[in-house]
């Protein structure tokens, strides 16, 4: 029998990430070159066998499905997955799906979204200053972004930002980013830089201990420590000033590791046990060999029972902890 998904660990898998496409319309020096070399589009599963890889987890107990890149919404009828896959909530066999987006295009997708289940974007933000965004994004537009969060919060859904902290890029803004996310009602959490992909922009020049970022924060928001989670790395504080949430993901160290609940699958159908680790398992073969599920099940419990206990970020240091780049993982 098919039953729920539990590595050597203990820990249960709730959780899948599913990369719909490793493209982007933006060019995040922490994330990828200024060149990247895409795949080529044949490499990638199809909507439909993405939507039969994801349907496989929720059938095993996954619970939440969150789609991301690259940016997933530059993948061509991308809304068409998220209105099949928004079939699971219908059945009550899922209870979230989401998404984690740059922004840029989600003026024009945010009611779609909506309408196929959406509730909730995460959207990263870098910065507030036109210039600084464009310099970090190389070609993005904060407007857009902007635009974007706006139009998410129109159609009803509740965002929250993601913002990398960079030291001597971004961090004279923690503030206002926070300030700015509170009026409005979002949430916003901080992400450590982590050595992922051979993008040779010196993450590590960069990198801010998470403690930092907070003690940064302590005044004037007053943050005491809240015990809202997600089931995710974040740890979340609440602002006794302005009565929301700020969420801190020390990304480089392994405190939520014992805890982790999630797998991922790459657009080309690998499936991801840890974010910091390269081992991969091909899902794309199992299904492609076969109309039926058994041999995609068999590759899934393999992959379960080869989850490491935790990412290798550390002993990497300052190096790659993988040579897959971020933008083919999706954080
Ligand atoms: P919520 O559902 O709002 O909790 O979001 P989430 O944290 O699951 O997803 P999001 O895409 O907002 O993740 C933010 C970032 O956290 C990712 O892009 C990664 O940089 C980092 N992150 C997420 N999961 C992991 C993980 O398992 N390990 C590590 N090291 N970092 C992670
Ligand atoms: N370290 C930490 N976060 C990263 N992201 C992309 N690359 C990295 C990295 N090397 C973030 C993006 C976005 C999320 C999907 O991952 O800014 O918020
Ligand atoms: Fe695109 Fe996100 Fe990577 Fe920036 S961090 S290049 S928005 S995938």
């Amino acid at each position: 029998v098919l039953g729920p998904l539990i590595d050597p660990f203990g820990r249960r898998v709730t959780y899948l990430r599913l990369s719909v496409t490793d493209r982007c319309d933006l060019r995040c020096f922490y994330c990828m070159s200024e060149r990247p070399d895409f795949l080529p589009k044949r490499e990638l599963l199809s909507l439909e066998e993405l939507d039969r890889v994801a349907s496989a987890f929720v059938s095993r107990g996954v619970r939440k499905l969150r789609l991301t890149g690259g940016e997933p919404l530059v993948r061509r009828d991308v809304v068409e997955l998220f209105r099949s896959l928004g079939r699971h909530l219908g059945s009550g066999a899922l209870d979230e799906l989401t998404l984690t987006t740059n922004g840029s295009q989600l003026a024009q997708h945010a009611d779609t979204l909506a309408a196929a289940g959406v509730r909730r974007v995460n959207v990263s933000l870098d910065s507030l200053d036109a210039g600084r965004f464009a310099a970090i994004t190389r070609r993005g537009r904060l407007a857009d972004t902007l635009d974007g969060i706006e139009a998410a919060r129109a159609a009803g859904l509740a965002v929250k930002l993601n913002t990398v902290a960079l030291a001597g890029v971004n961090d004279d803004e923690f503030h206002d980013l926070v300030a700015f996310g509170h009026e409005h009602g979002m949430d916003v959490t901080f992400i450590e830089v982590m050595p992922i992909g051979e993008i040779g922009h010196g993450q590590a020049r960069h990198f801010m201990p998470i403690s930092e970022v907070r003690k940064r924060l302590e005044t004037p928001f007053r943050l005491a420590p809240s015990r809202h989670s997600s089931g995710g790395p974040a740890r979340y504080w609440t602002s006794e000033t302005t009565g929301h949430r700020v969420g801190f993901i020390a990304a480089t160290t392994c405190n939520f590791c014992p805890g982790c609940n999630r797998v991922r699958l790459t657009a080309t159908g690998q499936l991801e046990a840890c974010l910091g680790r390269e081992e991969s398992t091909d899902l794309r073969a199992a299904i492609r060999g076969s109309e039926a599920d058994e041999a995609l099940h068999t590759a899934i419990d393999r992959a379960i029972a080869s989850k490491p206990e935790g990412h290798a970020f550390e002993a990497a240091a300052s190096v790659s902890a993988t040579t897959r780049p971020m933008h083919r993982t999706g954080g």
